[in-house]
């Protein structure tokens, strides 16, 4: 089955496509002391909802990035029903290849819950803070060990114990990098069952709506075997947070 209509299927009703609840999300947003046509980079952009938010309440401009067909399809739409004015451009492409045009540094850059693209956290930081003016802000999303995970939850989902810190050694490695964290939001239990469990909801609305699609069989063996890796070990193991760095010079 194809990543991308997995991914769709599975997030179709998800305003935020991580673990954190909307309120906490537009807290986060609240806070980040931008101004107008401050210019936001979000790799890995989802359904659009940070930047789209950001451009509502400052009048930022952007450019969001998703490998996904049907995310920049959405985010396109999202921008024209919310903030048809503002000068957001939506990429379909690797956010591993993506290069600013002449060097250009932006005010604030993020990867909200896609380390993977430039492998891991430090790596995420690092490529972030190279595309941040001086003085600007890094913003990641990044999950962490609560408490020591199964070696079958690490099976399942095919992960090292070591590919994830614990939420102080998330915060450590921007700052040993020479950035300072000011400021953080952590999901909770249910911020957490809400983005799983809607999860198994939208594939379940999929099934019934379309009995005829071929992918329906592989669908519902992922999701069912995601629904166990979370309930089994992921919900007691795993934490997540977004994390923002500020980056001194
Ligand atoms: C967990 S979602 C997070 C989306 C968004 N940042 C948010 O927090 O709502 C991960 C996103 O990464 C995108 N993605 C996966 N691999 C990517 C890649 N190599 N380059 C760009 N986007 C990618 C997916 O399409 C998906 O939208």
């Amino acid at each position: 089955m194809d990543l991308w209509k997995f991914f769709h299927i599975t997030h179709k009703k998800h305003l935020i496509c991580n673990p954190m609840n909307r309120d906490k999300y537009y807290r986060l947003c609240d806070v980040l002391p931008l101004k107008k046509k401050d210019r936001v980079l979000d790799i890995a952009c989802g359904n659009g909802e940070f930047l789209v938010r950001l451009a509502e309440l400052y009048d930022v401009s952007g450019v969001g990035v998703d490998k996904s067909p049907f995310c920049i399809q959405y985010c396109m739409e999202k921008k024209q029903g919310r903030v048809p004015e503002a000068d957001l451009v939506f990429l379909e492409m690797d956010g591993a290849d993506y290069k600013p045009g002449d060097g250009e540094k932006f005010r604030l850059a993020s990867c909200i819950g896609a380390s993977w693209v430039y492998g891991g956290h430090r790596g995420t930081l690092k490529t972030l803070s190279e595309m941040t003016e001086p003085g600007g802000w890094v913003v990641v999303g990044e999950p962490f060990w609560m408490r020591e995970p199964s070696d079958e939850y690490l099976e399942s989902q095919k992960m090292k114990k070591e590919d994830c810190g614990s939420h102080l050694e998330n915060i450590r490695v921007g700052e040993d990098m020479g950035m300072r964290c000011i400021y953080t939001i952590m999901s909770d239990e249910d911020d957490w069952d809400h983005y799983e469990s809607l999860q198994w909801l939208a594939a379940e609305q999929h099934l019934a709506e379309n009995p005829d699609d071929p992918d329906n069989e592989e669908l519902l063996s992922k999701v069912l075997g995601n629904k166990k890796a979370y309930l089994e070990g992921g919900r007691d193991a795993q934490g997540w947070a977004i994390y923002v760095f500020k980056k001194l010079s």
